[in-house]
Order: structure tokens, then C-alpha cells, then sequence
């Protein structure tokens, strides 16, 4: 370079000018400068031990007033005594989850977390930040808005309607007084037997990265201006490669390729990431072997150095701890500080035993086997986030100042996104919709329900709380009463579950009966599918839907009346052995407390579905492959000359739901049938709306690379559009492609564009073009 001082004015001037053209980022980079010098100078006056507990969280129950540890008298009360042991002597500098597993009011919030900012702030006056698990709304405040789970956020397609939900969560969230949310969940949702596919936005990485982007920037704002008191820190969980155990249960091992994990499991990361997400959460199973919170080279170099991820990186529960006690690659408690604080992780959420996670780190500290610089590097990121979080100047949010939370507005939003969830996979002769005269047996353990409705992390972890929080909304059948009157409209459950914690134990209640009036009805709504779990109390032993549940859909279809079949399940539980004489089904996934309501309308057309599946519906337990599957796994049957009868063959394919109105696809063109791997391409089509009523359609749009050096899928989601159409009326919906999404990774694990053919299918229309 000829002349360094006139490429360093250039340079100058050219960031000044940005900065005149864009003052707010200019305002952004001064903050956070700001901030940086308050961290370091923070930083400089504080002690060994203060620093360690700054990197220790702690649960709720901990803290109060109760006979141990685990649980808390009611109603609940910070302890003094223990506080000053928790909050003086080892400084924690995290608190999270609710007390008792149990939801709060927004008052009973404020009082507990002023209670813990007075007390907990030490002698530099560093406020305590509160973390919670907002899964499908403010899940441990009562009052608050619950929208449907994430599958069915998935399933509606909606990228605004999420974002909203987002939006509105993270508003109650800080009118509950707290700034963190351990959500959303970026896993893939691969495996239907795991037990938390519900949890997930589906099997798709595309699908999941887009959702992922919206619900970050929903929740931090479009800046990620989280000293907003209307925003709070999004948390990612749970990185990565969980949900794929090789057993299909909770935290068990997993087997990933570099190659697969970085193909799959990052891409949503890493959207987010960009999305400029504050904190990560790590996955509590292992990978290969390594328990990934020993994972130094997940942990630090995939996601600080390759992903250039900023944040604050929080373990998930427990997780030092069965490093040694559950995984045995340490020997004991030390140990396990010591691998995981050294792989990357900057606070411990250590849930119930303290003492030992600061003493040990201290004393890794002090022996040089934990470096300074790294517990300083940890530090710093925690500091970072409470003075971004502007918990310094205001500590706590008051509900008071939240005048829209649990709001009609509110709830419309909750509403409206459980209606663009619901899918319709199923509608013999137009048995839907129903007309609202139609006499009507409502039954099924899911039908009175608003346990099954919401699913787990609902007023508590297993939601088996859900009944003294939400009997203000409706279940199925007191919503269809409501609709069209309770004379035609009875309600016998037939199956039930059992109320006593066992999550999967039914019984048949009053089934001869419901049998016997299903003879008097116009059509029989059958609402079937699982009772409420997360996490391992929910790991599954046999994925067909129970034996009960199964037997008496058989009888009630063998009446000869028409069975509407209602799925309330948190995965896809298998329903081929009855699935043939169901006239018309529904998915309607955890639909939140407005499912019952909007499953109602759409029964009987007062909306019109328009949810599509987020994964592949299996229809045998032998065979659970996802639509992006090897062409090996979906050979070209010739019938009747060999038994293919496990080929690939979903009951349901991802992306499948019908409509009450028909949509037509033509003109399907590409802005070029060749084209070199750094250009963009322009995919047009048009879709017309072709029945006779309303409806809203997304348009899919996948990709197939035809030839590769690693076997290829048989195609992969690279765009989708909602949109909505009237009758008659058509659009043209254009996606632009380019190099993110003609590649894959390879062998090496690089991300490469391989030159040559490439199709893409939208509906039921191909193109090709060539990549030279
Ligand atoms: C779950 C996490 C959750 C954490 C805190 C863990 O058991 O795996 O998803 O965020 O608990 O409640």
C-alpha cells in the first residue's frame, strides 16, 4: 500500500459517514464502549471470590423459606439467613426458575425479585440477573398470554405472527421482573420418539434458522436493544446437537459427524447468532463420547472462534456436576469445574449446591489450573449482559408499568397463531367444515382439557398444573358448546388420563356409554393424543398412540358415524392402525390456551386452515426418516414384484395441510438456466387461489442438487411465503437463491457450491438449472 495514512483517513472518513448515516448505530458502538469501560473498571475492583460467584446461578427454591433446599413454604419468602450465606459470603450473582414449580402472580414477581436486588447487590452494588424459562409465553406467570408451543408456531409458517408472539413474551416477561429468557429452543426436531420434538420448531434447518431469527429479534428487539424494558436477552438452547440420541430418550448419547452437525445442527445456531443473540445455552447430552460441557472444541473454538459468538455461554442444569456424577470423565466435583470452565462456559447453572462449584473453582484458580484471564474473560460477558440489560440503573421492572400484559390485544395474537397452527391432514367427502346444526358427541381424554391444550412448561415444568391457572379459557368442548350451544354437543370422555403424575397411564372412563350415544350423533369429534410431560419424564418406550386410545377410535368408527379425529400430542404419535377409517383429522399440535377456541372455528369454517406440517408424520416406528432423507432410503417402487413395504412412506409428508379452498400452481421460472456458484437466482411462480372461499397458502420451495460429492438429499427447504388469497384471486411470489443455498458441507467439513445440476419443486411444478 502506497500511502497507509491516506487508506486510514479513507477509513475514518468512510466510518464517520456511516455513522452520520446511521446515528443510531453510531449511538450503539458509544454504549457499548461505555459499557466496556464500566465492566473493566468494575472488573478491576473486584475480588477472586466475587468473581466466581458472579459465574454461580442458583434456583429460586434455594433462597426462600422451606424445609431443604428443594422446595419452599408457601406462600414464599426470601430466608435472610440463607441469603446472606448465598448472596454475601459466596456472592451469586444468577437466580432462576420459580419456587415450588409453581406459576406467580405479577406482584408475588416483583416482591421476590426487589427482595433479591435489595439483598443480593454486595459491596460494588452488582444487581443479581433473574433467568426464566418463557417457552410459549411467560410460562411461570399467571395471567400471562400463552401462545401454542413451538411446533405449532412452526406449523403456522407465520414469521410475523411469531415474531409478535416473541414480542408480547418478552413484555410480560419483564412485567414479571425478569430480563432473561432461556428460549427459543434452535435443536432440530428430528426424531419423533424424543421427548421434547414439541419444544423444537420441527425437523428442518431452514425452517428452524428463519424461525430462529424472527423470535430473537421478537424477543431483543430489531436492534437487540435489550436496556429496553420491553425486551429481554433471548437465551439459544440447547447447543447443539441435542434432541438426536441415538436411544431417542432425554440426555442420552449422541453420534454426529462433523460433517452432519455442521450441515444440520448449525446453520440455526449460527442464523441466530447473526440475529445477534446475547446468550447460549449448552446441551446437556454428549456427542461422539464428550459430554459437550467438556467440549473444548464445541465450546470454544465452533463457537467463539469459528462463529464469533460474543455472549454469555450458561450451562444447562446440573451440568458441571454430571460431568462427574453422571457422565464420569471427571473424578469428581473439581474436575468437572475445571473441564468445563477451561472449554468455554462462563456461568454454572448450578441449580442447588453452591458451595462446592465456588470452593473449587477458587481453589483451580489459586493452584493455576483454571487461569485468571479466563475467569475474567467469563466475568466480563456477565457484566456485559446485567449493564446492557440496564440492570445497574433499574434493577427490577414493575408490573405496574405494564398495562397491556394478559390484554384482549394480547390474547388475539395467542389466538390468531393457534389458528394458522392447526393443520388439517385429513377431510373425506368435505365431512369439515361442520355445519353448526350438526348433533355432535365430543369426546376423548383431550377433549375437556386445558392441561393437554398447553403441555409442558405451562404454570409448571411438567404442566400438570395447568388446571388452577387456566379455567378462565376454554377446552375443546366448552369452546365447540360455546360456538354452536350446548344441546347438540355432549361431552363423554371414553378414555381419561390418570391425575396422579403418571403421565401415560389412561383408563377407560364411561367408554360403553360414549359408544352407545355416538349411535344418536351426526359426527363424532375424537380428541386423542398425550397427556403433559418434557424432559425424561416423558422418553417413550412405544411411539404408536396408546392401545386404549387406539382401540376406541376402532369402536367408534365401527358405529358408522364419522369420526372427526382431533390430535392434541406434543410428537407424532403413530395412528396407522385405525388411521383408514377416520373420516377427517386435525393436528392441532399444543395449541396454548386459545386452542379450544380456535380449533372451534376452524371445525366449523369460521376459519380456514392453513397450518402445514413441521416434520414428516410417520406411519410405522421402523421408519422414521425425514423428508430431507438420502435417495437410498426412497427408492422408486415396482409394485408387486418386491415386498417394499418399509420403503419411505410417511402417514403424512412435512410441509402436508389442506385447506377448505384449492390452490392451483403455474408458471413455475428461473431468472437463468445457468449460472456461475456466486450468482443470485430468481425463482418466480404464480398461485391462484381456486375454490370459492378465503384461505392462506404457503409456498414452499425446495432444492435438489442432483449430483454431489457426498450422496445429496433428495431435496432441501430453501424458501417459504405465507400468503393469503381470496377467491379467484392469484399472485406471483418470487425467492431469490444464492450461495447459502446451493451449498452444502462436504467431507472436509467445508461449505462448498459443487458445480452442476440442481431442480427445484414448488408444489407440484420443476425447474432445472445448471451451475457451472
Ligand atoms: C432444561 C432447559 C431449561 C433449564 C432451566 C433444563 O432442565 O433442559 O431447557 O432452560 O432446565 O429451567
Amino acid at each position: 500500500m502506497k500511502n497507509p495514512y491516506h487508506f486510514l483517513t479513507y477509513g475514518f472518513t468512510l466510518l464517520l459517514l456511516g455513522f452520520i448515516q446511521h446515528p443510531c448505530k453510531a449511538q450503539a458502538v458509544n454504549q457499548q464502549t461505555k459499557i466496556n469501560q464500566q465492566v473493566q473498571s468494575l472488573l478491576s475492583k473486584m475480588t477472586l471470590e466475587e468473581k466466581v460467584g458472579q459465574m454461580a446461578q442458583v434456583t429460586l427454591d434455594v433462597i426462600t423459606k422451606g424445609k431443604d433446599r428443594f422446595s419452599s413454604f408457601e406462600p414464599v419468602e426470601l430466608d435472610p439467613k440463607i441469603m446472606d450465606d448465598v448472596f454475601n459470603k459466596y456472592k451469586v450473582g444468577s437466580i432462576l426458575n420459580t419456587a415450588n414449580n409453581r406459576a406467580r402472580t405479577p406482584e408475588q414477581w416483583y416482591t421476590i425479585i426487589s427482595g433479591i436486588q435489595k439483598f443480593g447487590k454486595g459491596r460494588l452494588n452488582i444487581p443479581v440477573i433473574y433467568g426464566i424459562d418463557a417457552i410459549h409465553g411467560t410460562t411461570y406467570t399467571a395471567g400471562a398470554t400463552f401462545f401454542p408451543q413451538q411446533i405449532g408456531q412452526a406449523a403456522s409458517r407465520n414469521l410475523n405472527l411469531i415474531k409478535k408472539g416473541a414480542e408480547i413474551t418478552a413484555y410480560e416477561t419483564r412485567a414479571s421482573g425478569i430480563p432473561w429468557n432461556f428460549s427459543p429452543v434452535l435443536d432440530l426436531g428430528p426424531d419423533p420418539r424424543f421427548p421434547r420434538i414439541w419444544e423444537t420448531y420441527g425437523e428442518d434447518p431452514f425452517l428452524t434458522s428463519e424461525i430462529g431469527k424472527a423470535v430473537v429479534k421478537g424477543y431483543e428487539g430489531d436492534k437487540n436493544d435489550i436496556s429496553s424494558p420491553f425486551h429481554v436477552a433471548s437465551c439459544l438452547k440447547h447447543f447443539i446437537g441435542y434432541q438426536v440420541a441415538v436411544s431417542g430418550k432425554d440426555r442420552t448419547p449422541a453420534y454426529i459427524s462433523d460433517q452432519a452437525l455442521r450441515d444440520y445442527h448449525l446453520p440455526p445456531f449460527k442464523a441466530a447468532i447473526d440475529a445477534g443473540a446475547h446468550t447460549i445455552m449448552i446441551n446437556s447430552g454428549l456427542i461422539n463420547g464428550v459430554p459437550v460441557h467438556a467440549n473444548y472444541e464445541i465450546l470454544t473454538n465452533l463457537l467463539r472462534k469459528e462463529l464469533g459468538f460474543k455472549g454469555l455461554v450458561v450451562t444447562d442444569w446440573g451440568d458441571i456436576e454430571n460431568l462427574h456424577t453422571r457422565d464420569r470423565v471427571a473424578k469428581n466435583n473439581k474436575e468437572a469445574v475445571m473441564m468445563a470452565i477451561n472449554a468455554g462456559i462462563d456461568m454454572s447453572m448450578i441449580a442447588y449446591q453452591y458451595e462446592p462449584f465456588c470452593d473449587d473453582l477458587i481453589a483451580l484458580v489459586k493452584e493455576g489450573k483454571v487461569k485468571q484471564s479466563r475467569i475474567d474473560e467469563a466475568v466480563t460477558r456477565i457484566l456485559t449482559l446485567k449493564y446492557q440489560l440496564n440492570l445497574f440503573e433499574k434493577p427490577v421492572t414493575n408490573y405496574k408499568d405494564y398495562p397491556k400484559f394478559g390484554s384482549k390485544e394480547f390474547e388475539n395474537a395467542a389466538y390468531q397463531t393457534a389458528v394458522e397452527s392447526i393443520t388439517l391432514l385429513k377431510n373425506n367427502d368435505n365431512i369439515l367444515p361442520l355445519k353448526k346444526t350438526a348433533k355432535l358427541l365430543v369426546t376423548g381424554p383431550n377433549a375437556n382439557s386445558m392441561r393437554t391444550l398447553n403441555g409442558g412448561w405451562s404454570y409448571s415444568w411438567q404442566g400438570e398444573k395447568v388446571e388452577d391457572f387456566a379455567s378462565k379459557y376454554n377446552t375443546i368442548t366448552e369452546a365447540i358448546q360455546n360456538k354452536v350451544g350446548a344441546e347438540n354437543v355432549s361431552f363423554i370422555p371414553g378414555v381419561s388420563y390418570k391425575m396422579d403424575g403418571k403421565y401415560f397411564e389412561e383408563y377407560a372412563d364411561k367408554m360403553d356409554e360414549a359408544i352407545a350415544a355416538a349411535k344418536d350423533v351426526d359426527a363424532i369429534v375424537l380428541c386423542l393424543g398425550e397427556n403433559t410431560y418434557t424432559e425424561t419424564p416423558g422418553n417413550l418406550s412405544d411411539l404408536y398412540l396408546s392401545d386404549l386410545q387406539t382401540e376406541y377410535a376402532k369402536k367408534l368408527a365401527a358405529t358408522g358415524k364419522p369420526v372427526i379425529l382431533v390430535l392434541n400430542e406434543g410428537r407424532p404419535r403413530i395412528i396407522s392402525k385405525f388411521e383408514p377409517s377416520m373420516q377427517g383429522i386435525i393436528m392441532t399440535y399444543l395449541p396454548g390456551n386459545f386452542g379450544g377456541d380456535a380449533l372451534a372455528s376452524v371445525l366449523f369454517g369460521d376459519e380456514n386452515p392453513s397450518g402445514k406440517l413441521p416434520f414428516n408424520y410417520p406411519k410405522f416406528p421402523n421408519s422414521l426418516v425425514n423428508y430431507n432423507h438420502k435417495p437410498s432410503e426412497s427408492r422408486s417402487v415396482v409394485e408387486g414384484v418386491y415386498n417394499y413395504d418399509a420403503d419411505y412412506n410417511p402417514q403424512y409428508e412435512f410441509g402436508f395441510g389442506l385447506s377448505y379452498t384449492s390452490f392451483a400452481y403455474s408458471n413455475l421460472k428461473l431468472s437463468a438456466n445457468s449460472i456461475l456458484a456466486n450468482d443470485e437466482l430468481t425463482v418466480t411462480v404464480d398461485v391462484k387461489n381456486t375454490g370459492n372461499r378465503e384461505g392462506k397458502e404457503v409456498v414452499d420451495l425446495y432444492l435438489s442438487d442432483l449430483y454431489a460429492s457426498i450422496t445429496p438429499d433428495v431435496k432441501r427447504l430453501k424458501g417459504f411465503e405465507k400468503i393469503s388469497l381470496k377467491s379467484g384471486e392469484s399472485k406471483t411470489i418470487s425467492f431469490k437463491l444464492n450461495k447459502t443455498a446451493f451449498s452444502f458441507v462436504n467431507a472436509d467439513n467445508k461449505t462448498v457450491v459443487e458445480p452442476g445440476d440442481f431442480e427445484i419443486t414448488i408444489a407440484n411444478l420443476k425447474a432445472k438449472f445448471n451451475i457451472k
